[in-house]
């Protein structure tokens, strides 16, 4: 998209944005980790960067949220550089579930007992456990470090509380890692494997971040503003394909019909998605519709797709 074309997207953004807003009063922010639910319903921000660094920001764009579900496509992509694809995949599926994000029902039911894919959380945790290094801490070192230069951003770090919030407070994880232990998938102690799982989902971002992520994305794993290759352009595929068949849980149909662009949601209402070689989006609004997805932000979503024709399909 033309410098011309993000100029009427300033214009438009902010009106579009406040008629989203009117939205976040239907929706509920998360609570299951309390931590989570200091954050404000009415809240709506965008950040859009294109690959010259130019962007166009409206709404609380500024604030800072934790990553929570949309770590587990750079984690993913991770433990494909460090172990290739094969290793990966013979650990972790490649089908959507129609199931909860936290589901352990389809462990149990479908041999051989490995998560159906690497963004619901049995999936993710299993990735967690195969990020390189000696120790948790040396895991979630690297973590850091490579989201901080996919988000060209040092000060990128933990929200601790958020951290403490989740590591007291989620049983249904830890069923998850000791069950996956039982079936043979995780090969380390399950805490440290939660731990570094915790971590992750705890990583401070603003939508200007997720924004850059998006555009190394969407430019195939280079970041187009410095040139630098990040990620081998097979890994962005894949993590591209994770992101359109489960990136936002049980409504990715209904979200590739509306807007059509990969995405992937958290459940502090961030989204990161993206327009193959021009954008890169963040998002968030803590306010989350029945599918636990941002109810404004994919409504605003849904309007930028129809009025500029982003759908993929
Ligand atoms: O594990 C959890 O429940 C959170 N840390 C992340 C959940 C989330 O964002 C939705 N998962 N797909």
């Amino acid at each position: 998209m033309s410098n011309a074309a993000m100029e009427q997207l300033n214009l438009l953004l902010p009106e579009w944005l406040e008629t989203s807003r009117l939205h976040t009063g239907q929706g509920k922010v998360a609570s299951y980790i309390p931590e989570l639910f200091k954050a404000s319903q009415d809240e709506l921000g965008i950040h859009i960067m294109n690959a010259e660094g130019n962007h166009v920001s409206a709404g609380d764009c500024g604030i800072p949220f934790t990553m929570q579900s949309i770590s587990k496509v750079f984690t993913l992509i991770l433990a494909l550089m460090d172990h290739g694809e094969e290793a990966v995949f013979f650990n972790v599926g490649k089908e959507p579930t129609g199931d909860d994000y936290d589901s352990m029902i389809k462990l149990e039911l479908v041999e051989p007992g490995i998560p159906f894919n690497p963004l619901i959380n049995a999936g993710a945790i299993t990735v967690s456990s195969l990020i390189g290094g000696d120790c948790k801490e040396e895991k979630s070192r690297r973590i850091l470090e490579f989201f901080r230069k996919l988000a060209n951003n040092d000060r990128l770090d933990y929200n601790e509380a958020v951290y403490q919030s989740e590591s007291e407070t989620g049983h249904l994880n830890r069923s998850l890692g000791y069950f996956l232990k039982h079936n043979g998938v995780l090969k380390d102690d399950v805490e440290d494997v939660l731990a570094v799982y915790f971590r992750h989902c705890s990583i401070e971002v603003t939508c200007a971040d997720l924004a850059r992520m998006a555009l190394v994305l969407a430019y195939d794993g280079t970041d187009p503003i410095t040139g630098n290759e990040l990620i081998p352009r097979r890994y962005v595929q894949i993590a591209k394909t994770f992101m359109t068949t489960c990136g936002m849980y049980n409504a990715s149909g209904e979200f590739a019909i509306q807007v059509g662009l990969p995405a992937k949601s958290g459940v502090s209402g961030g989204i990161l998605t993206l327009v193959p070689g021009q954008f890169g989006i963040g998002l968030v609004g803590p306010a989350l519709n029945r599918k636990g997805n941002s109810i404004a932000g994919v409504h605003l979503l849904e309007r930028l797709s129809k009025e500029f024709d982003w759908s993929l399909f």
